[in-house]
């Protein structure tokens, strides 16, 4: 599949660049950047093997006949405009985390991409590591039993306010996007099989050290048909090192450092350390969309797990009775 990239910051360069390159199907073809001269950079660093490989308009990267898909890699209030464009234009679709800013937005894409018949993904990298993607397979099997609560603690420390995420014109939310969306897919993988849907969720959010207008740091509690429990703490202000945590009747696992981008990490079920082959996630996930366009088959992360997560992003800040969002 020949690929662009829209938006050559940092999870581009750092890993969808390097994964389509690495891959035996793919070809990083093209890039839409704002700026020529970024876009001409990033086109050198990672070989791009259009003949015209950078773009500075949407309208012009999509109007290549030979472009077969893009992976969407910008602040979060853009993906709505270039998902639908990119749709429009026939292009399949892998699409960063999270999906959207509202629930319409959601809508409007999937809408876009079934009438265009092209294959959507969504890019929650954490479902190919192998070491979770094992275990989300024996827990739902009845591993640990009934499931009685899940923890996900996941942290950084931004240098300033001034990240897109605090900017109502490019984000909704600022830790929940960065790192919360992540955690509540993982909570959602692990405990929607035998736990049933979320049916409730709290939320408490700090906006002290930046005194930005979205969340910083978020605690969001959730509790599940079943009666089961689960609960994430996400932040811009400080690092810690990434922690997931599951309690079932029948044991517990604890993974350490297993959030991130390289698959990698520690991981203990009841005490004892569970092998796995470190292999990178970012692979993994282009790897499914290409497949899955190919085959016309739904991809592992679809459009609606992804409508799903904003769903409930939306309905924890709102919780949070603290919500001073105001993009339209
Ligand atoms: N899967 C993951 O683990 C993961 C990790 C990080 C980020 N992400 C997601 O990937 C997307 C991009 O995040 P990122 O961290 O890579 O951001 P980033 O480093 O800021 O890169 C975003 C790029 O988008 C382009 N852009 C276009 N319009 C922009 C605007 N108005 N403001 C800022 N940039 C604009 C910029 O390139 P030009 O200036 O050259 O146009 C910029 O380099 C987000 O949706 C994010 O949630 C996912």
């Amino acid at each position: 599949m020949k690929c662009a990239i829209l938006g050559p910051g940092g999870i581009a360069d750092d890993q969808h660049a390097p994964a389509v390159n690495a891959h035996p199907d793919a070809v990083l073809w093209s890039v839409l950047s704002r700026s020529a001269e970024r876009g001409a950079d990033f086109a050198q660093r990672h070989a791009l093997q259009s003949p015209d490989p950078v773009h500075t308009s949407l309208d012009t990267l999509l109007a290549d006949k030979q472009l077969e898909g893009v992976i969407i890699a910008t602040p979060d209030r853009l993906h709505e405009e270039q998902a639908v464009a990119a749709a429009r234009a026939g292009k399949h679709v892998l699409l960063e985390k999270p999906m959207a800013t509202s629930l319409a937005a959601c809508d409007h894409i999937m809408k876009a991409c079934d009438e265009a018949g092209v294959t959507l993904a969504m890019a929650y990298h954490h479902r190919w590591h192998a070491g979770h993607r094992a275990l989300q397979r024996q827990v739902a099997d009845g591993m640990l039993g009934s499931l009685r609560h899940m923890r996900v603690h996941w942290t950084f420390e931004a240098p300033d306010g001034g990240n897109w995420r605090s900017s109502p014109d490019t984000g909704r939310w600022w830790s929940l996007a960065a790192n919360g969306t992540h955690c509540l897919d993982l909570i959602r993988w692990f405990m929607l099989p035998t736990e049933g849907n979320i049916t409730d969720v709290r939320c408490l959010i700090s906006r002290a050290k930046f005194a930005s207008p979205h969340d910083e740091s978020a605690i969001v509690l959730l509790r599940f048909a079943s009666g089961a429990t689960a609960e994430f703490s996400v932040s811009v202000q400080y690092a810690s090192d990434p922690r997931v945590e599951i309690y079932g009747d029948e044991g517990w696992i604890r993974m350490e450092n297993t959030l991130g981008r390289h698959g990698a990490g520690l991981i203990i079920h009841n005490d004892q350390s569970v092998a796995f082959h470190q292999h990178n996630p970012f692979l993994g996930e282009l790897d499914d969309w290409i497949q899955a366009a190919r085959e016309g088959r739904p991809p592992e992360v679809s459009a609606e797990e992804g409508r799903r997560n904003i769903e409930w992003l939306l309905k924890a800040i709102e919780a949070s009775g603290e919500d001073r969002y105001t993009g339209v």
